[in-house]
């Protein structure tokens, strides 16, 4: 039987800014998944990119006195080399420029107008372009974007309209007869009340501009940069020439998005899927906003943290497990050095890096550095195994509803009793006394064989640090051909094989 699929992308990114925290924190969240279903046996395809088209890029490149294309060429490179260093493992990177998705767009445009759901007409409302939204003039909140409560321009033109409102009761239905397919719950609502207050019909183009798509047949229109970027779905996985590949990953398992583009993604998007006859994403989850310091980012602020340089300072697997311990994924939260500093020197250095550092030291010191496997077990050890069983079954619960940080809790359970552990049995004590060998030697092995099964738990979310931990207990497997359920069974680690003790996994840091 040939794999599970599973297809999972993050929204992709507009070109007039360069990455940030909040870019970071999608893409690492995606990566986390992407990783552990590729462990699970799931034949994975993990989609980012860039959004390349629309006023906003035009008028972002026109003051850098810069092509959109030039912008776009530029910023794309900053995007891939943070994802490299972030050690993001995507198997694509698609840029909305590229003519497979340019051709995949005219296509999907086609087969919406020939479902009669295209037509002229003429817009007459507000738009809100850091947003690149339309507003009818009641949702305006004084005059502004109701949304990021920026100025928006009146906008009275010809343009085509899809037409969204003749699926707003098929929608409904869907979103009721699927609950997991908005999450988290309370976004769901939020959906549902919009969807209720009446679907209007969408302008799909515009005249005023020309950086973008244009519409077939009618080149004095470009597409509007929603209907262009939502596509990038279908495109990237080889939609409409390979219907191979395209039946084997559509629909999509999981959209990861930030809150602020839910609405484009449970609303424009489905509807646009109804009408090309395309099975809708099987869910979509909106994750919650990082603030700085307590304060919302912002370029005027002048508070927008590059991931490049906590990355330098801290560590990319310190960041990485910053942000999905640090915040119920859902949830808004708030990033300051003093929280990060806080997470490593506690958690990481304390709790895991001391564990592995401490128990390798006496496996040196007492067994002369071997891995010795014992050919009895103590059932005094019964509950340190059951705390580790109880913990993984945890984990995986927790990581089926995106729940990071919940799963990386129950791991930081296993530590700690780990930790209490080695306390209590004291192995200093075992070792002056040659008639407790053979108990040493279990409670040493006891302890490396849960720091073997934390590795492959941690992988997901820190994989540098999983290779090292493996490494020190002289493991050479390559992470990319393992087998989670296989792993995480006791006993797995070999006796017989000299450890190799390594650098500290996380240094204290000491002020900010
Ligand atoms: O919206 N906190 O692109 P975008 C958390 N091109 N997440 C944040 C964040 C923050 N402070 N800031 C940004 C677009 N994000 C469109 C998407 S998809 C077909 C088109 C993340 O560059 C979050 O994922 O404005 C958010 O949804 C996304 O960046 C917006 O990126
Ligand atoms: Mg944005």
């Amino acid at each position: 039987m040939p794999a599970k699929s599973f297809y999972v992308t993050t929204p992709i990114y507009y070109v007039n800014d360069v990455p940030h925290i909040g870019h970071a924190y999608t893409t690492i969240a995606a990566d986390c998944i992407a990783r552990h279903k590729r462990l699970k046996g799931y034949d994975v395809y993990f989609l980012t990119g860039t959004d390349e088209h629309g006023q906003k890029v035009e008028k972002s490149a026109r003051s850098a006195g810069l092509k959109p294309i030039e912008l776009a060429d530029s910023v794309v490179g900053r995007f891939k080399n943070l994802w490299q260093k972030l050690n993001i493992s995507n198997d694509a990177f698609i840029r909305t420029t590229e003519d497979t998705h340019k051709k995949a767009v005219n296509y999907i445009w086609e087969k919406i107008k020939a479902k009669g759901d295209i037509y002229l007409g003429e817009y007459e409302d507000w738009y809100c372009t850091p947003c690149e939204s339309f507003f009818p003039e009641k949702q305006l909140i004084e005059g502004k974007c109701p949304d990021c409560k920026r100025s928006v321009e009146k906008i009275k033109e010809i343009s085509y309209f899809f037409r969204m409102s003749g699926y707003q009761d098929a929608l409904l239905r869907h979103i009721e007869a699927n609950p997991d397919f908005i999450q988290p719950d309370a976004k769901r609502n939020e959906v549902v009340n919009f969807i209720k207050e009446g679907l209007r019909d969408l302008s799909i183009s515009r005249t005023s501009f020309s950086w973008g798509i244009p519409v077939p047949d009618d080149p004095k229109h470009v597409i509007y940069v929603w209907f262009d970027a939502l596509i990038n779905y279908l495109t990237a996985i080889g939609y409409p020439d390979d219907m191979d590949k395209f039946n084997k990953f559509c629909p999509a398992d999981l959209h990861l998005v930030g809150k602020d583009i839910l609405r484009f993604h449970t609303v424009y998007w489905p509807t646009f899927l109804l009408s090309a006859d395309l099975p809708l994403p099987k869910k979509v989850f909106a994750h919650g906003w990082w603030t700085v310091d307590g304060q919302k980012m912002s370029k005027s602020l002048g508070n927008v943290v590059d991931p490049n340089e906590v990355i330098e300072r801290y560590g990319v697997d310190q960041f990485r497990y910053f942000l999905l311990r640090e915040v119920p994924f859902g949830l808004d939260g708030d990033f300051s050095k003093t929280a990060l500093i806080n997470r490593i020197n506690g958690d990481l250095a304390n709790d895991l890096g001391n564990l592995l550092s401490r128990t390798t030291a006496m496996v040196v010191k007492y067994l002369d550095g071997d891995i010795i496997k014992p050919d009895t077990w103590n059932p005094q050890d019964d509950s340190l195994r059951n705390v580790l069983e109880e913990s993984v079954k945890n984990f995986e619960a927790a990581m089926d509803e995106l729940a990071f940080s919940r799963a990386l809790t129950s791991v930081w359970t296993v530590l700690s009793r780990t930790n209490k552990y080695v306390d209590e049995m004291a192995p200093w004590t075992l070792a002056r006394d040659a008639g407790k060998r053979e108990r040493l030697i279990q409670v040493l092995y006891n302890v490396l064989e849960i720091l073997r099964v934390i590795g492959i738990i941690l992988h997901s979310f820190m994989p540098q640090t999983a290779e090292k931990i493996w490494k020190q207990l002289g493991i050479e497997k390559c992470f990319s051909n393992l087998t989670f359920s296989e792993e995480v069974k006791w006993g797995g680690l070999h006796g017989g094989i000299k450890l190799t003790r390594g650098e500290i996994l996380f240094p204290k840091v000491e002020g900010l």
